[in-house]
């Protein structure tokens, strides 16, 4: 049976009360907390670094999942790694070597993951799946909490599920972006194992309902 991940996305909590609100979060049953790394050059926006993903590292015991969003990508993975990341993913048009990027990351004693925009084909997995322990398939273009779905992310979902069923490797498949109660189940019968959402649960008083109604979508 599949073991289904829930990864609030803190961008879309209260970053004047981050540490409560991971803590929080995770009281509400979340497995994974999600940290959104942008540039203001890879994506057209700003948020956090290695020494908020630091500052909150106390607060929980969950993993820590960082997707950067930045070009270059290489310089700032170790410091992640220092600052308590578990899981760290990037964008393989935003290296200029995928294969030492991932090693980069898993030398750091981190897992490694490759993340997937709309537009980005699942070739670049080719020669590197023996390097990846998540892929990320984005279900909006990067850079903004509160976006809509975008359907054709199922199909790329369902490729990527057969890469990683024929690999026989253990990779976790997720998904971010505009994941809601009412879609969350589509994504996960397409092939993922951990959702990403930000302001579905963050935009809500009571983290714990939308994590429970969630559950209760994957159990169907
Ligand atoms: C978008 C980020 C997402 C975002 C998700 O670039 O990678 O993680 O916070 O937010 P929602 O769930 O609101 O689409
Ligand atoms: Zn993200």
């Amino acid at each position: 049976m599949t073991t289904f991940r829930i990864a609030p996305s803190i961008l879309s909590a209260d970053f004047a009360r981050l540490g409560e609100e991971v803590k929080n979060v995770v009281a509400a049953g979340a497995d994974i907390i999600h940290f959104d790394v942008m540039d203001n050059h890879y994506v057209p926006n700003l948020t956090i670094g290695p020494l908020v993903c630091q500052a909150i590292r106390p607060h929980v015991e969950v993993p820590i999942d960082v997707h950067l969003m930045v070009k270059p990508v290489d310089r700032i993975i170790p410091d992640f790694a220092k600052a308590g990341a578990n899981i760290i993913t990037f964008h393989p048009e935003a290296s200029d070597h995928i294969d030492r990027s991932l090693q980069l990351i898993r030398d750091h004693g981190c897992k490694a993951g490759l993340v997937f925009n709309p537009a980005t084909p699942l070739s670049y997995l080719e020669h590197v799946m023996d390097k990846v322990d998540m892929i990320l398939i984005m279900s909006v273009n990067p850079g903004f909490g509160g976006q809509s779905f975008i359907p054709q992310a199922l199909k790329k979902i369902a490729e990527a599920r057969r890469l990683i069923d024929e690999s026989g490797r253990d990779i976790l498949l997720e998904v971010d972006g505009g994941i809601k109660i009412d879609n969350i189940a589509a994504a996960a019968k397409a092939g993922a194992d951990t959702f990403v959402a930000g302001s579905a649960i963050f935009g809500q008083p009571d983290y714990k309902a939308v994590i429970d109604a969630m559950r209760t979508q994957l159990a169907t």
